[in-house]
């Protein structure tokens, strides 16, 4: 087992799920050291665009975002007009994740958000596509890392590459409950 799993109290879990901020985005601008404008992020999986909006609220943040809204029009519609007003600093895919990846150079992310497929399966596709799309001084990440195959996925990657994970566990739920704040708190994440 590789996974660090934070301890993170119920007061510290309020404030970095402060509107909605996903654990690992905080962890990512905790360590920033660039100037401004500079960090390029990328998210796999957008939906309605609930978490893009709280990463483009980052006004130095340019953000792609991939999702291929399969029989989802309301979703794209919904994600479209949320994300409207950051509209100079947001790229939108509408694409799978397998698709879209040669449209990238190597290293050309500071942060990676995974949140599309969620198979063992589909969840390693994505890291082995989009690990190479890091930066060397970038983060990997994405959520949901209480399901069996995301969990899973991740720690077999992980182990290949001999590189520490990061969990944080909805309370509650049936793998390591270490994180106070429901549906948000889910995340994993890892250093290039
Ligand atoms: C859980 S939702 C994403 C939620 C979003 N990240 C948030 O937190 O606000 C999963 C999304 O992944 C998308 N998805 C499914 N397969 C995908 C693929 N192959 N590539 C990219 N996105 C995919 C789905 O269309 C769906 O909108």
């Amino acid at each position: 087992m590789i996974v660090d799993w934070p301890d993170i109290s119920k007061e510290d879990t309020e404030k970095i799920t402060m509107g909605r901020v996903r654990p690992s985005f905080t962890m990512f601008l905790n360590n920033m050291t660039m100037a401004p404008n500079d960090y390029n992020c990328l998210e796999i999986g957008t939906s309605t665009g609930v978490n893009a909006l709280t990463m483009l609220k980052v006004d130095f943040i340019n953000l792609t975002v991939i999702d291929p809204y399969l029989d989802n029009q309301h979703e794209e519609t919904i994600m479209r007009n949320r994300l409207k007003p950051y509209a100079d600093r947001v790229t939108i895919i509408k694409d799978t994740s397998n698709n879209a990846v040669d449209l990238f150079k190597d290293h050309e992310f500071d942060y990676i958000y995974i949140d599309g497929r969620h198979d063992y399966q589909g969840v390693m596709e994505d890291l082995e596509n989009w690990f190479p799309k890091l930066k060397p001084t970038g983060l990997f990440a994405g959520h949901d890392f209480n399901l069996e195959g995301v969990f899973t996925a991740v720690n077999d990657f992980m182990i290949k590459k001999d590189k520490k994970v990061y969990g944080v566990v909805q309370l509650g739920s049936q793998k390591v409950p270490r994180c106070w704040n429901l549906e948000q708190c889910c995340d994993w994440w890892a250093w290039a």
